[in-house]
């Protein structure tokens, strides 16, 4: 079994203690938006939010320049941006985000999960795009600013979140190719049901050959829109083939799977372990990955973060060693993977045990129905 893990750095970064909401929210004062939607406009939204679809009354902004560093801290009335054509974004693609949830529990209090990892993880991605990094604080102060100004976005009942999108763009107007000399920071946010209409049914995967999201050395482990546009065209004509979302494989040998469009995949074996492609440097470290490792290990499950070739995958579906797969992430949650075919293959699967299980486990916690023994979840209000 091997129950033994050494943390991360971005899991060891995350458990940095955070001050209060209370403490926080005030580096980011409010402007409130003197026309806010309508109480009709915002119960249609409610009674059926889909995913990413409509946005909220305010949003929460800062911006970074070479000779002040991060400043202008507030929430402001949710607008479209003013943006020089010339702005380095547009044409470097010198941009990164995060995604994060607000969680209404059934008190009526709104709390965040692990805001520390995606403080640490936005850090990550900056890095790796040469992009200045973000007070943990500030981060956390952001959204808790933003969250406590829109709170009446934030639905209740299972499966409703406010998804939170804070994202870092390079806005200098400068053409040359090089680091831009000011950033901008913003918050947004979303209500949000399942990311998946299959939901607890399951979806379906198509393992993709010849498209590649990220090789060594690239941006595979930053939270990127480039990585994201990679992923559109196989995407596109998967979704054309009648399949929800695709999974890569590695990029030299096109055997081993590394992640799916825009999340995390795991296997469970039917001996009850549970596998997930390693973090080799061309994956996303996910939020929900590493909740889900750290509670499978504590629950005493073998938990092995391996190498995971798709033909002992199909091999292992078609002699029964493996029981289930699921796709993970913070907009997918736990989500089950029903269809998993390629170029020479295609099986399916049932929504099993473990996959449930591992889905209670984490949205319990989230939605404040189980204990928090890790201090994950953070109370905005
Ligand atoms: C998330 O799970 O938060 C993501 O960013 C995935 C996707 C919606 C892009």
């Amino acid at each position: 079994m091997s129950l033994d893990h050494t943390p991360t750095e971005l899991e060891t970064l995350s458990e940095l203690p955070l001050p209060a909401a209370d403490e926080l929210v005030e580096r980011f004062p409010l402007t409130p938006n003197p026309a806010p939607a309508s109480d009709a406009v915002h119960e249609e939204v409610m009674s059926n939010p889909g995913f990413g679809k409509a946005f909220t009354d305010h949003m929460a902004h800062m911006v970074w320049t070479l000779e002040e560093g991060w400043h202008g801290r507030e929430v402001l009335p949710f607008a479209n941006l003013s943006l020089s054509p010339a702005a380095s974004v547009l044409h470097y693609g010198q941009e990164v985000f995060e995604g994060i949830k607000a969680y209404r529990h059934e008190d009526g209090s709104v709390w965040t999960f692990r805001p520390g990892y995606n403080a640490a993880r936005i850090n990550h991605s900056s890095w790796r795009l040469a992009m200045p990094a973000i007070d943990h604080e500030d981060f956390v102060a952001s959204l808790a600013a933003y969250v406590r100004a829109d709170e009446r976005w934030v639905p209740s009942g299972e499966g409703a979140s406010l998804y939170l999108r804070p994202f870092v763009v390079a806005t200098e107007p400068f053409l040359g190719v090089r680091s831009a000399h000011r950033f901008d920071y913003y918050v947004i946010g979303s209500p949000s049901g399942p990311y998946f209409k299959g939901g607890p049914k399951g979806v379906s995967i198509e393992v993709v050959r010849g498209f590649h999201r990220a090789g060594p050395g690239g941006t595979g482990s930053a939270k990127c829109g480039g990585n994201y546009a990679a992923s559109l065209l196989p995407q596109m004509e998967a979704c054309e083939r009648g399949f929800d979302q695709v999974c890569f494989l590695d990029t030299y040998e096109e055997k081993y799977l590394e992640e799916l469009g825009g999340m995390n995949v795991f296997v469970v074996m039917s001996d009850g372990s549970v596998r997930t492609p390693q973090l080799s440097g061309t994956i996303l470290q996910g939020g929900t990955r590493s909740a889900i490792c750290r509670l499978m290990r504590d629950r005493g499950v073998d938990v092995r973060e391996e190498r995971i070739a798709v033909d002992d995958l199909v091999a292992g579906v078609e002699s029964g060693a493996v029981a289930e797969v699921f796709a993970c992430g913070t907009a997918a949650v736990v989500t089950p993977i029903a269809r998993l075919a390629g170029q020479d293959f295609d099986v399916r699967l049932p929504v099993g045990d473990r996959t449930l299980e591992i889905l209670h486990a984490v949205t319990d916690i989230q939605m404040g129905r189980a204990e928090d023994p890790y201090g994950w979840t953070y109370r905005i209000l």
